[in-house]
């Protein structure tokens, strides 16, 4: 097909993960896959995926224009915020989560919104009809005026009608529906995910548009068609959320413009996603007073603090092996947590079930909520409350020590401003540190210790 045939090639790509063999391989030596290799025509040539602008000279970094990544907010803060401040035009982002989570919803809204602040909006959609759209666009309150809807999947057409219309802004619903019609695969399939995100990333450079694409979320997590993706786009967004609940997080896992691990928090509504602007409180459930099994703990998700309620509750094992269960917690860290408290502190939980819950569907997976999670478990096995208005940060060693976590200032601020008067810390770190007036700190070495102080006498 190619006429430049010294770079027309046939190779065998693991569908999993991307690897490529020039002979055909039963099991994938990357990522262990069994038959995911399939054959392949290279007809992309490297010319063409080489480079943003056409004549590529040296450039002294001096030299280097930077005006063309002044990024632009909208007001939608809780979005601005997880992308480092804003959108950088020319930039590709992905965003990814499971299937129902809300990605096209919002998605939708911020090419509203876009549309309203910014001008031409194209939204492309492989896997709604126009119909479709129009009504979830209706439920959001979305008037749609400058908004484009382009219910395409072959990307050639894609990008001569994104030429017409030169778009502020372009969202690709899905990247796994489109597809470039000189491969010979289907779409979804890894090659082609990865020559469409390219010829897009050709494209939103050279024009500086930012561009949005949803993708799909693989059974173990990971973004199918996949982790190729993410080392091809500037930004990678999670939307994630319990299936109970209707809280989403935006979680920004890589960021070529600010920094990661940033998070948005929206409430998945009737009317769209709304921003929760003081995400600690949701995270609080409304507690009564000394409610046994229960620690208020204060987690960093980026720059931002959080305060989590834990929950726990323990009970003899009424057969066989004592069951864990962890929800929102990590699993290993709870198992690490149970045998210090059965070995350091004298909470004997050999022959107890314990089940532990996060509130509000957020996942703790920073070692400063061991001792929050710690004291939940020994006030529901000794059956007596955390003291009321106590919140507890630090990390737990094997031998029962607390550690020393990051940011302590800021999280106290936290504590404090929503009201907290008690808070266990690790003593360690805390010399010349400023802690809020209305705070009273309780600096303890041990969690038998941190146990004595937190729970109620
Ligand atoms: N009237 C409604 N009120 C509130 N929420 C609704 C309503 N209708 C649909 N939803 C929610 O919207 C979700 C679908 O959102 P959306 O289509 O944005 O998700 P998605 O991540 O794009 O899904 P997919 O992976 O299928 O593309 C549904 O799971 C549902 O919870
Ligand atoms: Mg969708
Ligand atoms: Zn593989």
């Amino acid at each position: 097909m190619s006429k430049d045939k010294s770079r027309s090639k046939t190779v065998f790509v693991c569908q999993q993960c991307g690897k490529e063999s020039l002979k055909w391989l039963g099991h994938c030596p990357d990522c262990q896959a069994w038959n995911s290799f399939s054959e392949q025509r290279v007809t992309v040539s490297a010319a063409k995926i080489s480079g943003f602008t056409s004549p590529i000279l040296p450039l002294e970094l001096s030299q280097v224009n930077i005006e063309t990544t002044d990024r632009f907010s909208l007001s939608l803060s809780e979005f601005n915020r997880v992308l480092g401040g804003g959108i950088v035009p020319g930039s590709l982002a992905l965003v990814s989560g499971d299937p129902g989570i809300g990605k096209s919803t919002l998605l939708l809204q911020v090419a509203a919104l876009a549309a309203k602040e910014r001008g031409t909006v194209v939204y492309v959609s492989g896997e709604e009809t126009p119909h479709q759209i129009k009504l979830r666009a209706t439920r959001l309150g979305v008037d749609g005026k400058k908004l484009y809807l382009l219910a395409e999947t072959n990307l050639e057409t894609i990008l001569e009608r994104l030429e017409e219309l030169s778009p502020g802004l372009v969202i690709i619903d899905s990247i796994q529906t489109v597809y470039l019609p000189d491969l010979d695969t289907l779409p979804g399939s890894i090659t082609q995910v990865r020559e469409c995100t390219m010829r897009l990333m050709q494209w939103a450079k050279p024009a500086a548009v930012p561009v949005f694409l949803t993708g799909h979320v693989t059974k173990d997590g990971a973004i199918a068609g996949p982790r190729v993706l993410e080392h091809i786009v500037d930004v990678v967004l999670y939307l994630e959320g319990e299936a109970f609940s209707s809280y989403r997080l935006l979680r920004c896992v890589k960021n070529r413009f600010g920094s990661t691990n940033e998070i948005g928090v929206f409430e998945m509504k009737e009317q769209g996603m709304v921003e929760i602007t003081n995400p600690s409180k949701i995270f609080l459930s409304p507690r009564a007073e000394d409610s046994v099994g229960s620690a208020i703990i204060c987690t960093l998700e980026g720059s931002r603090p959080l305060l989590v309620e834990v929950q726990a509750l323990t009970n003899p094992t009424s057969f066989g092996q004592p069951r864990r269960v962890a929800n929102g917690v990590d699993f290993a860290r709870l198992l690490m947590i149970a045998a210090v408290l059965s070995r350091r502190a004298g909470i004997k939980l050999g022959n107890q079930d314990i089940i532990v819950n996060a509130t509000g569907g957020i996942k703790l997976d920073e070692p400063a909520s061991d001792l929050g999670i710690a004291l939940a478990i020994a006030s529901s096995y000794r059956d007596v409350a955390v003291k009321s208005g106590l919140a507890a940060i630090g990390e737990i060693g094997l031998s029962g020590e607390i550690r020393a976590v990051s940011q302590v200032e800021r999280r106290l601020s936290e504590v404090a401003r929503l009201g907290f008067k008690y808070c266990i810390v690790p003593k360690i770190g805390l010399k010349s540190i400023s802690v809020p007036e209305s705070l009273r700190l309780s600096p303890v070495t041990s969690v038998r210790e941190a146990i004595e102080q937190g729970l109620v006498s």
